[in-house]
C-alpha cells in the first residue's frame, strides 16, 4: 500500500508548500520576477539552469529561497532599475527566523528529518576539538549537537539530569538552546560548569553564538 504523500513531507516542506506562509519573502520574489519581466521558463533559459525555479513559485506550493550563488546570478540579469534588490544574507536571516517561528507539527516534536540524520547515527567516538575533559565517558559534543538540532527548537530547553562533564550542555549552548544540567559528583559538576562557561572563548569569531553565551547560574544542593 502506498503511503499518504502528505505524511511523507517534513514540517518544513509543508510550510513551504503553504502560500500563506513566508508572505514577505514570497512577495519579494514576486517583485523580483516583475523587475526581470520574465516568466519562470525565461529565467531558467537566461540562467542556463532551473535553480531559481522554486524561488519564483511565489504564488504556489514548493516555494524555496534561492542559494546565494543562484541569487548572485539573478542579480546579473537585466532588470527594472527601480527595483532595489535586498542582500541575500538579509533574506536568509528572515527566512531562518520565520522558519523557526512557525509552530512545528506534532510529529516534529519527536524527531525532525535533517539531511544526514536517520534512526541510526554513525559518529566518531572521539570528542573532537571540545574534548577538554577528564570524565571517563565524555561524549562527542558534535554528536549531541546533531541530536539537539533534531529534537529541540532553537531557544528551547535541554535537560541533562546526568550531566557528567557537560558535553550536552556545551552542545545545547552552541546550538542556541537553553540548558539545565544536574550532576551529583562535585568534581564533574565543577568541570561541566567550567567547560560550559569557557565555551565562548573557544569559538571562532564568526560562530553564530560568539558573544551570546553567558555564564551559567549555578545552584548547589
Ligand atoms: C555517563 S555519565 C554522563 C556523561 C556526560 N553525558 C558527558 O558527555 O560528559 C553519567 C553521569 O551521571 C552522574 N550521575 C549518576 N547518578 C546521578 C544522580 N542520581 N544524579 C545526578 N547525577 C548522577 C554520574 O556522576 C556521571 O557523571
Amino acid at each position: 500500500m502506498s503511503k499518504d504523500p502528505d505524511q511523507q513531507r517534513s514540517p518544513l516542506q509543508k510550510l513551504l508548500d503553504d502560500p500563506t506562509k513566508f508572505p514577505n519573502l514570497r512577495d519579494y520574489a514576486r517583485q523580483f520576477q516583475a523587475a526581470l519581466g520574465m516568466t519562470r521558463g525565461q529565467v531558467n533559459k537566461a540562467l542556463g539552469h532551473q535553480k531559481a525555479e522554486h524561488f519564483f513559485r511565489w504564488d504556489r506550493a514548493q516555494w524555496r529561497l534561492v542559494t546565494e550563488k543562484t541569487y548572485k546570478q539573478l542579480l546579473k540579469l537585466p532588470r527594472d532599475p527601480a527595483f532595489e534588490p535586498r542582500p541575500w544574507t538579509e533574506l536568509k536571516t528572515e527566512y531562518d527566523r520565520l522558519k523557526d517561528s512557525y509552530p512545528k507539527e506534532e510529529e516534529s516534536r519527536f524527531f525532525e528529518y535533517q539531511k544526514g540524520v536517520t534512526e541510526v547515527i554513525t559518529h566518531s567516538t572521539v570528542a573532537g576539538q571540545w574534548h577538554n575533559s577528564d570524565h571517563p565517558t565524555t561524549k562527542p559534543v558534535p554528536l549531541a549537537q546533531i541530536l539537539i538540532r533534531s529534537t529541540c527548537r532553537p531557544g528551547g530547553v535541554i535537560l541533562d539530569a546526568f550531566m557528567g562533564s557537560g558535553s550536552v550542555g556545551m552542545a545545547a549552548r552552541l546550538e542556541g538552546r537553553k540548558f539545565i544540567g544536574i550532576e551529583k559528583e562535585r568534581q564533574w559538576f565543577d568541570l561541566a560548569t567550567q567547560r560550559i562557561n569557557n565555551l565562548d572563548d573557544l569559538l571562532p569569531k564568526k560562530h553564530p553564538q560568539k558573544g551570546k553565551i553567558t555564564s551559567l547560574d549555578v545552584s548547589q544542593m
